[in-house]
């Protein structure tokens, strides 16, 4: 079983993380067989999911349940649970029993995003056993702030915040960072400045490893794509292609056959 001790090795070792999102039994034992080192039970959920526009609306009990089913099926990957918006915001107790209640579900650690605001909360959840992934850059639960899904840190003093960001969550103790939407260079600067792993999204190849949504990275979803997602299978196609088949060959009586009959 992948600890985050062990993953934090990977950068001492120069091995590259890989890490995607998952939110059921059935894609995470597939996602083992793969090797993948970790599962973020994302709250992208609430877009790819539930069909909503943003994460906003996603709940503790959502996170949970999506929680449970993937520790349920995990045996090897760190299982790591995203804390939902306004799950950890408005006061460190909050951020200390929600993060509590998915360690209770099953996860190995959290996620939650923000930088130097959120260190107390790091803080707090480290010192008190729960092992916590930091999310910077284009984190989505701000994205009224950001005015849409917008790359950030482009400018030069936005870069710096960044970067004491990136910092002051290690300083916290973070194990890790997702860095989403930055530029390259701000990426990698992060990323040779700091001890613990950066997980990239949108934020080039200098990351110590990358992030995808599954359902990205599959071809599944293809409401709204963002240049970072590199669609590695073209499923929503052949799931199309399939159903169609299906519909044509009940109507015309291929389906059932013999072979699929009771006699
Ligand atoms: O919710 C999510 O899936 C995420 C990843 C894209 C990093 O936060």
């Amino acid at each position: 079983m992948m600890t985050v001790l062990e993953f934090q090795r990977h950068k001492r070792d120069k091995k590259k993380l890989t890490v995607v999102t998952a939110y059921d039994a059935l894609f995470t034992r597939i996602v083992e067989q793969a090797g993948i080192q970790a599962i973020l039970v994302g709250d992208s959920l609430g877009v790819v999911v539930q069909g909503k526009a943003n994460t906003l609306s996603v709940t503790m009990d959502d996170m949970l349940y999506h929680t449970k089913l993937v520790a349920g099926a995990a045996q090897q990957a760190l299982v790591i649970g995203d804390m939902p918006f306004m799950s950890y915001q408005a006061s460190l107790e909050d951020a200390l029993r929600n993060a509590g209640r998915f360690l209770q579900a099953g996860a190995q650690a959290i996620k939650l995003e923000g930088g130097a605001v959120m260190a107390d909360r790091v803080a707090a959840m480290t010192s008190l056993g729960i092992p916590v992934m930091g999310h910077l850059g284009m984190t989505p639960q701000s994205v009224h702030q950001f005015g849409g899904y917008k790359v950030q840190g482009k400018e030069s003093d936005h870069a710096q915040t960044l970067l004491n960001d990136a910092k002051a969550l290690e300083a916290a103790g973070a194990f890790a960072i997702v860095l989403e939407a930055i530029p390259t260079e701000l990426a990698k600067t992060i990323t040779e400045q700091v001890a613990i792993p950066t997980i990239g999204i949108g934020a080039g190849p200098h990351c110590d490893g990358q992030v995808l949504v599954l359902y990205d990275l599959l071809g599944l979803f293809d409401d709204f794509v963002p240049k970072f997602v590199k669609p590695y299978a073209r499923l929503k196609v052949d799931v199309l292609q399939a159903l169609r088949r299906y519909k044509e060959e009940v109507e015309d009586g291929r389906f059932p056959s013999e072979a699929e009959s009771y006699h």
